[in-house]
């Protein structure tokens, strides 16, 4: 089986990015990241990939007339990666339901939060305010609904007394550290597939085969 192409679409930091390239780089993830693309110039996670020897390519959203305009330009960039898996890794946009159907079962998103509980922005200072004593993260298959796609694994943590929104988002990344590279390589290695809707984890023994 030929390695997976990864395309990796972020908006800032990129420390899921990172825990990405390190896991590709320890043979734990049978594939390539062969480009990494974010809708900010800025963002942290591209300085991360140029450092690794990743090829960048920046898609502005803000450089755009219209959200189709703008994905329009998002896809034509990932597509030219010819993917074998697209993986959104802390990427800020919401994406339309056209799009997203492109890459049904081939585009995988990190949330954190222990999903279908909070979805959407600031997880972590709604379930402090919620007084949850359990939080995580979620790695899901995207789909037109906003992050309520089928969902693959999830890593909790607890919720500690004394806990702020940076501690808790601190225990939440380590564990998305680990859970994201995890289902990647599940995936390359064709072990995960989304079928009909439905999330399959496939024996070893009988991995589909990626010619
Ligand atoms: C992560 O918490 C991710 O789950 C969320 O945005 C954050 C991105 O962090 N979608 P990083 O850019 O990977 O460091």
């Amino acid at each position: 089986m030929r390695p997976a192409r990864i395309t990796v679409v972020i908006s800032g930091r990129g420390s899921n990015l990172v825990a990405l390239i390190d896991a590709v780089n320890a043979g734990k993830i049978a594939g390539v990241i062969t480009q990494v693309i974010s809708n900010r110039p800025g963002a942290q996670g591209l300085v991360h990939a140029a450092k690794a020897g990743i090829a960048t390519r920046v898609v502005d959203h803000t450089k755009f007339a219209s959200r189709e305009a703008f994905e329009a330009a998002l896809a034509a960039a990932i597509d030219d990666g010819r993917p074998d898996l697209v993986v959104l890794a802390g990427f800020m946009r919401v994406l339309g339901a056209d799009f997203v159907r492109h890459y049904e079962g081939r585009m995988l998103n990190i949330h954190p939060s222990l999903l279908p509980a909070y979805p959407g922005l600031d997880t972590h200072r709604r379930a402090l305010a919620d007084g949850a004593k359990r939080h995580g993260c979620s790695v899901h298959f995207v789909t037109p609904t906003v992050d309520g796609g089928p969902i693959v694994a999830q890593a909790e943590v607890p919720v500690l007394p004394g806990d702020d929104e940076s501690t808790l988002a601190a225990r939440v990344l380590e564990a998305e550290h680990r859970l994201l590279p995890d289902i990647v390589g599940r995936y390359c290695a064709g072990r995960l597939v989304l079928d009909h809707g439905n999330v399959r984890i496939i024996d070893t023994r009988t991995a589909a085969d990626r010619s």
